[in-house]
């Protein structure tokens, strides 16, 4: 037991799965695992274990924005020895070349968190994928024929911005895609020796103002579950 997370040691397994939202982790339980088992409901943040293709992996809800996340992440490798969690969740694309329904993988996260300022007083950490985990990802995506784009993203402390052009000093340096969890993620894996990635699926595009519709997402999340859980077992 942890203080967020009520599941009993052994409980998770060393690969985690990690939606924002904890209805998304149980319904990649209950459609993509088998044998699923529910290990948490601790403020409705839903964790299960079950198998696919033979192969134990865990699904945990990390809510939204960084502190939640991290809350989550810590406690997932300091207290349950969890070795790599691969976040899947939605962003909104800040290149013209990055469409709605796209696939991004961060190769990196830039922030404009305070969180990571606090951690390195004021020092510019700079949060990495795993190399090897974005390199299984990779092959992943070539075997099930999934095109991506892989680069740096931006993982924000806003969701309502009051300067609606602020997303363009991001753009005018390659940043693909902006969300909200990422960086806090790839920090914690660094300092807890895991694995971690973040694959995402383009749900609005900042630069044409276009979003899916909620059957559009549905569809889009089926093929990034596909390759998260091709990753998983590779
Ligand atoms: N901003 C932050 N997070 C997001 C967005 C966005 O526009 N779209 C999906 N996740």
């Amino acid at each position: 037991m942890s203080i967020h997370i009520g599941a009993p040691e052994g409980a998770i397994a060393d690969t985690v799965l990690m939606p924002g939202d904890p209805l998304r982790a149980r319904f990649v339980a209950e459609n993509y695992l088998e044998n699923p088992v529910c290990y948490n409901e601790v403020r409705g943040m839903y964790g299960y274990t079950g198998t696919f293709r033979g192969q134990k992996v865990s699904v945990q809800g990390s809510g939204m924005g960084q502190p939640s996340l991290s809350i989550y992440v810590n406690e997932l490798f300091r207290d349950y020895g969890v070795k790599r969690i691969m976040r899947i969740g939605s962003c909104g694309s800040l290149q013209e070349n990055v469409k709605i329904r796209d696939i991004v993988i961060a190769m990196s996260a830039s922030t404009d968190s305070s969180m990571n300022d606090i951690t390195f007083r004021n020092m510019h950490y700079a949060p990495t994928a795993h190399y090897g985990l974005f390199a299984k990802a990779q092959k992943a995506a070539e075997k099930l024929e999934i095109p991506f784009h892989g680069g740096n993203i931006l993982s924000s402390d806003i969701f309502y911005n009051n300067d609606p052009d602020e997303w363009k000093i991001w753009s005018g340096h390659g940043v693909l895609a902006v969300e909200m969890e990422s960086a806090a993620l790839y920090t914690l894996a660094a300092k807890y020796g895991g694995e971690a990635l973040t694959i995402l699926t383009v749900s609005d595009s900042l630069v044409s103002g276009e979003a899916t519709t909620s059957e559009e997402r549905e569809k889009t999340f089926t093929k990034m579950m596909q390759l998260a859980l091709e990753t998983a077992v590779s």
